[in-house]
């Protein structure tokens, strides 16, 4: 396993749909000897919602890690200074977190991870999940697309008939996609059904 030993922030926006599956993936990375460091964005850390409680999802993606998350902007500014993630990937990422990374905003913790890390010259994985992707957020994701260091699990369209626009991204590909971005290639095909 490519990713035993590596340091991996695994950052959540609000996407409450995905935290489910998502945390099946973080337990088989944290299984075969990744380390995990969670961090929360605002939204995540707070919404209540149909899809849990955020204290639940707290709760669970600290114990997967074996490590408290990074809840503000001030606790993750150090991942620029210090250097320590190898990889960071936003898991998942709004379209709301999208738009703000395509255009430089910094104003969750999730945004500063990202900012600071790519400071350091090291890959970012995005795990695009929002029902406007292929509508008003996706200049935004053609901006991410096109930006160095930047690297995408593979996606595609999850409800063609009733949300057109909607992108989510492929669980099953989190893992090789941070493999290949650590060697600083894009995980193909990007597009998946
Ligand atoms: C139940 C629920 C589900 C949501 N699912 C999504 C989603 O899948 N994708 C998305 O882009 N936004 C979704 N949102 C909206 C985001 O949570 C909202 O835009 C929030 O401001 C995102 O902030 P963040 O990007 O800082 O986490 C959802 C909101 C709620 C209440």
């Amino acid at each position: 396993m490519k990713l035993r030993g590596k340091k991996i922030g695994i950052a959540f926006s609000g996407s409450f749909c995905t935290f489910d599956k998502v945390f099946r993936e973080l337990e088989y990375l944290k299984e075969t000897g990744a380390e995990l460091y969670p961090i929360f964005s605002d939204a995540a850390m707070s919404i209540e919602s149909r899809f849990g409680g955020p204290e639940d999802f707290l709760k669970r993606a600290q114990e997967i890690a074996g490590r408290k998350a990074i809840l503000s902007i001030e606790g993750a500014e150090p991942i620029g200074p210090k250097g320590y993630l190898d990889i960071l990937a936003i898991i998942p990422c709004t379209g709301n977190t999208a738009a703000k990374l395509a255009n430089g905003i910094t104003d969750t913790a999730v945004l500063m991870a990202a900012k600071a890390h790519l400071r350091n010259g090291k890959p970012l994985v995005i795990f695009i999940s929002t029902n406007d992707g292929l509508g008003m957020n996706m200049k935004n994701i053609g901006t991410l697309l096109n930006t160095k260091n930047i690297y995408f699990v593979p996606f595609g369209q999850d409800d063609a008939d009733k949300k057109p626009n909607s992108l989510v991204a492929h669980c099953e590909k989190i893992v090789p996609t941070l493999e290949m971005a650590l060697e600083g290639r894009q995980l193909q095909p990007l597009l998946a059904l």
